[in-house]
Order: structure tokens, then C-alpha cells, then sequence
């Protein structure tokens, strides 16, 4: 879910809109924006976009103190009722939250029992609490200190009170909050992106904190009242960087966006003697460690097995990679001296920091690997590698993807250096050739178009094969191709199919299969003759010098370990077209989130 705050002396409405729409990408189920001036508070709230929103807000309101919330829904269905801001029930309280308070049920049981409740939301709790404590407390600043000290869970909250037109409340704990700085104004922000047009200053706010933001001040304080003094600091991230530009959505221009990203690590990595340069403090903690525990979820956790191959063939170091939800509840025996590594693009992803709090409590060093350097990931862990990719946008994460796998690449080598390892590996120049061939492949988007429109498009499932490191490329595929065209489908490694999978093969099923290892081309081969055999219609995508006649399409030749950086890209753009053609909504599919702080 995303938040965005201001108060200030201008109208609040654009700021908050547009603050909203550029969180959208956090959850997009329902959303919400209260405003407060002399006359009161305004309450507008939808089901569905922002832009339904913008179309319900009333324009002839002039305010100058507002909250807004696009939300996810965790406890309660997409609903107007369910949709922030909450509000007490004399109105005189306006709240809205991410993140889920683990203790609600408690919480009304002892102090709410007797409360008509408006929606289904743990968050309405939070807001009934504040009206039903406000006559034991002096102000509210002190109720609001109260009530959040009884609040269990994640939390990012901002909050009015309809008898104070001064100041917003904020508290927050596990979920990411940030007050903007601006010339008589702040601003509130679940991230960056939503106020980077009014300002670029930013107070970093810490779990269990509280925060009085007026127009000229911001007080932080902790929960037992002491007072915090933080500078602010400068968010780098470019304004363009969030624009569309000239492409119809965020997912195409950011599958384009990866030769360059490529480029960018690669600079980003090494010295002027063009030798790696990474943290030297990470390759202490690599050489330190007997085993390393690759923790993500979704598309990272699909890097995550790609990033094992390269460093156990290059540096020798066994990895294990675990879906972070798993982990979290059902830990493996570890080794004598594990070293955690965090796979996230946003950094803030729940069941990921979950573990990290986990193994951090147990006392293990932790790596995060993430493209938002400040994010409650990488602040946490002891470590971090920065992947240079930009803000991705579209829900279908791509170049976060392919950045994850080329650090990954440089963290092999750096840790095979660290060991003494004598490679035959120069991984910056095999991530130019990749990033070259990358350019190739997405030059080459009619094929796709047309690979989609002739096989694709009208599809009820599909299936993708391959062995050894392709098949960890097909799990990545078939979650791009479920994620945003809604067509069911699979990643299997090759072999495994016909022990039981291969029964849903029938007359024309699509089977995209890899084939770009040397080891197993011919193993792969036959795995698509079965498929063929049983009537599915089958495309290879396979690697030059290892082509055969009539495979669909045939990839520019990169390094064996470097393959998945180049097989990604048809199938991104293959799921890319599916949605496109299916007249599905590419960069907001439904249902997910970009960014999911909750467990
Ligand atoms: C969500 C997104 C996925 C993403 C996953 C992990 O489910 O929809 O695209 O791969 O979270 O996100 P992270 O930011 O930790 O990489």
C-alpha cells in the first residue's frame, strides 16, 4: 500500500493525486484521500484506481492539510468501506496505515467492545482507539503516543485530527515512512517517488518512531517520548527515471531499460584499472562463511538460482535458496557459519525482512542485494550491493531481475578472488557481450509480436522446459506470462515433465523450451520430441552454435552462466504481448502489489 501526506500553504489535492498515482504501483485495489480545512474534514474514497478517484474528488475544495492511500487489501476485500482513510466514529479522527496490526483482535476485545465497526480493516482499530482514549490524555500528540504503544505489528501511519489544523501524525514500525522537507511545507511518503516533484529532502523516520509534522517543523520523537535529532538527506533518484516517456507502459520501456542497466553495473563495479571493485567488507564476510543462504521472494527468489549457479561454479561456495516465507516458519539446519544474502528490489518486502530479523537476532551476517540502497533491507543487514537498475515501476519486475544476476555474477568472481580461485572468467566483458545481445533481443520484438499472436494469445495454458540453468530461466518465464496475461502456466525442468505434468499436454498446447546449455541440448531435444509426440506445439529458443533446424528463434552466443541474462528477454516480451494482446493491464496487473510489506 502507498501513503502520501502534506501540509503546507498551497492546495493539497494535486499533490496528493499525484502522489498517488505514482504509489499505485504499491497496490491498487481501493483509494482514498481526506482533506481538512475551516470548514472540516472531506472524506473521498473508491474501489478500484486513482484515477476513479481524481474523478470522485470534489475540485471546488481548497485545502491545505490532506492524507491519501492506495491500498492492497490484507484484512478485508477490495471495498469502498475498506478503502482509507479510516475515521473514528465522530469523525473527528482520520487515519490511514500500511502494514497489519498483528494484536487488532485483542485490541478491540479490551477497548472496543462496545464500537460499531465501518469496515472490516485492522486499521480501523487504530482510529477507534484514539477517540476511545482521548479524554485520559492532555493533547493528542500524547493520546497518538499512547495508542500506538499498544499497537503489535507493521505500521506506517498518518493521521489528522479534526481539531487541530497544525499537524499531521505520523508513527512508524516495519513499514517504510518518510517526511519531506520543503519551503513551508512537509510531506509524508510510504516512498520517495510520490513528492519527488516538490522536493528532494528527506527525513529518514526509524521503526518506533513518532513524528509531529507541522508547516515549519517536524519533531521525532521515540515511543517513550524522547525527542531524535536526524538531518535530512538528498533521495537521488531522477524524475525521468519515473516517467513513461514515449512508451505505452513501464514494463516495455524497463525491458529496454536492461543493456543499459547492464552497463551501469558494470561501471558501478569495477575501478579505473578496470578491476572489480566491490565492498571489501562483503568479501570478508564471503571468505568467512562455509555456506551462503540466498533468502527472496517472487522474481528475486528466481534470480536467487541463478546467482547459485555462478557462485558455486565459480567460487566454489555451496548456496541454498529459500522463499523467504518458507524460511521463516520452517528453518533448515545451518551450517557452522552461514552468511545470509537478501535478494529484493524494493528492499522492503516482508516475508524477506522477517528472516533478516531472524537470523540477525541469532546472530549471522547478512548481504542485501537490492536497487533501493536505503530501504529497510539494506539498512538492516550488515551489507549491501546496490543493483543501478532505476526505479522499476511495472508490477511485473524485469531489469531488477537481470541486475540481480549480473551482481550475483560479480559477487562469484570477487569471491572466487578472495579465495584464490584461478578463473577462466572475465565477468566484465562477458556482461558487455550480454548486454550487447540483450539490445539484439530487444530490436527484435515483431518476432515476439507475432510468436504471440500466432501462439499465445488465445492460449489456456502453457508450459516451459528446460535443464540446468534454463530451467531456472522457465519458473522466471512462466511467472512473467501467469503474472500479467493471466494464461496459467509453468516452468518444469525438462526431464521432469513426463513424470506426471506431461498428462495436461493435449492437441496444440503451447511449450516454450530453452535450449542453450551444451551439456544437455541433446536431453532438452528429446524432451521436446515427447511433448511434440503428444500434440503440444513447441517452440525452442535455443543459442547460437547450439541451433537446429527449425527452431523458432535462436539467440546471440553469451557466456554458459551469463545465458539467463539473454533467454529472460523473449519470454518477458513474449508476456509482455500475451497481456498486451489479451487486453490486459500490463503494468497493474490484478490482484499484486510492486512492493509487499506485509507477511
Ligand atoms: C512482489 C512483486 C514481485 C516481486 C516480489 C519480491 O510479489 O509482485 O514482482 O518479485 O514481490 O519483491 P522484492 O522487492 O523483494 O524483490
Amino acid at each position: 500500500c502507498g501513503i502520501v501526506g502534506y501540509i503546507g500553504q498551497n492546495d493539497t489535492k494535486e499533490l496528493l493525486l499525484n502522489g498517488l498515482e505514482k504509489l499505485e504501483y504499491r497496490g491498487y485495489d481501493s483509494a482514498g484521500i481526506a482533506m481538512q480545512n475551516n470548514n472540516g474534514m472531506r472524506l473521498f474514497k473508491v474501489k478500484g484506481r486513482v484515477k476513479a478517484l481524481r474523478d470522485r474528488v470534489d475540485s471546488s475544495i481548497h485545502a491545505t492539510m490532506g492524507i491519501g492511500h492506495t491500498r492492497w487489501a490484507t484484512h478485508g476485500i477490495p471495498s469502498e468501506e475498506n478503502a482509507h482513510p479510516h475515521q473514528s466514529a465522530s469523525r473527528r479522527f482520520t487515519l490511514v496505515h500500511n502494514g497489519v496490526i498483528e494484536n487488532h483482535q485483542e485490541l478491540k476485545k479490551e477497548y472496543l467492545s462496545d464500537v460499531t465497526f465501518n469496515s472490516e480493516t485492522d486499521t480501523e482499530v487504530i482510529v477507534q482507539l484514539m477517540e476511545r482514549l482521548c479524554a485520559q490524555y492532555q493533547d493528542t500528540a500524547e493520546v497518538f503516543r499512547q495508542v500506538v504503544r499498544l499497537l503489535k505489528g507493521s505500521y506506517a501511519i498518518g493521521m489528522m485530527d479534526a481539531e487541530d489544523q497544525e499537524t499531521l501524525y505520523v508513527a512508524k514500525n516495519k513499514s517504510p515512512l518518510l517526511v519531506g522537507i520543503g519551503n513551508d511545507f512537509h510531506v509524508v511518503a510510504s516512498d520517495a517517488m510520490a513528492t519527488l516533484n516538490v522536493t528532494d529532502q528527506y527525513l529518514e523516520i526509524l521503526d518506533q518512531e513518532i513524528v509531529l509534522v507541522n508547516r515549519n517543523n517536524v519533531k521525532i520523537q521515540k515511543l517513550d517520548g524522547t525527542a531524535v535529532h536526524r538531518k535530512p538527506y538528498t533521495a537521488e533518484l531522477d524524475a525521468w527515471d519515473i516517467e513513461k516517456g514515449t512508451y505505452p507502459h513501464f514494463m516495455l520501456k524497463e525491458i529496454d531499460e536492461q543493456p543499459i542497466v547492464m552497463r551501469k553495473i558494470i561501471k558501478a563495479y569495477q575501478n579505473e584499472n578496470n578491476e572489480l571493485k566491490l565492498d571489501r567488507n562483503v568479501r570478508e564476510a564471503i571468505k568467512a562463511c562455509d555456506r551462503i543462504y540466498i533468502i527472496a521472494c517472487g522474481t528475486s527468489y528466481h534470480a536467487g538460482w541463478t546467482g547459485k549457479q555462478v557462485i558455486e561454479k565459480l567460487a566454489a561456495i555451496p548456496v541454498e535458496v529459500h522463499v523467504a516465507s518458507e524460511f521463516s516458519y520452517n528453518m533448515p539446519l545451518l551450517s557452522a557459519k552461514p552468511l545470509f544474502v537478501f535478494i529484493s528490489q524494493s528492499g522492503e518486502t516482508a516475508d524477506s525482512r522477517a528472516v533478516l530479523v531472524k537470523i540477525k537476532a541469532m546472530g549471522y551476517p547478512a548481504l542485501t542485494i537490492t536497487n533501493v540502497p536505503g530501504s529497510t533491507l539494506s539498512r538492516e543487514a550488515d551489507y549491501t550491493l546496490h543493483l543501478y537498475a532505476g526505479p522499476e515501476i511495472a508490477v511485473a519486475s524485469t531489469k531488477a531481475y537481470t541486475a540481480q544476476i549480473a551482481v550475483l555474477a560479480i559477487l562469484a568472481v570477487d569471491a572466487a578472488q578472495a579465495k584464490g580461485i584461478t578463473l577462466d572468467f572475465d565477468p566484465m566483458q562477458e556482461l558487455a557481450i550480454a548486454a550487447n545481445a540483450m539490445e539484439m533481443l530487444t530490436d527484435q520484438k515483431e518476432a515476439m509480436e507475432d510468436l504471440v499472436v500466432n501462439h499465445l494469445e488465445k492460449a489456456r495454458h502453457a508450459f516451459f522446459i528446460g535443464r540446468s540453468s534454463d530451467y531456472y530461466v522457465c519458473l522466471e518465464g512462466a511467472l512473467k506470462l501467469k503474472e500479467i496475461s493471466y494464461i496459467q502456466a509453468e516452468g518444469f525442468a525438462g526431464g521432469e515433465l513426463k513424470h506426471g505434468t506431461i498428462a495436461l499436454i493435449e492437441e496444440g498446447t503451447p511449450v516454450i523450451a530453452l535450449a542453450t546449455q551444451a551439456n544437455v541440448n541433446y536431453a532438452i531435444r528429446s524432451n521436446v520430441q515427447e511433448v511434440v509426440a503428444r500434440g503440444a506445439n513447441a517452440m525452442v529458443i535455443s543459442m547460437k552454435g547450439l541451433e537446429q533446424e527449425n527452431d523458432t528463434f535462436v539467440l546471440p552466443h553469451v557466456h554458459a552462466l551469463l545465458t539467463p541474462l539473454v533467454t529472460v528477454v523473449p519470454l518477458q516480451l513474449l508476456a509482455y504481448y500475451a497481456a498486451l494482446h489479451r487486453g490486459c493491464d500490463v503494468d497493474k496487473p490484478r490482484n499484486l502489489a510492486k512492493s509487499v510489506t506485509v507477511e
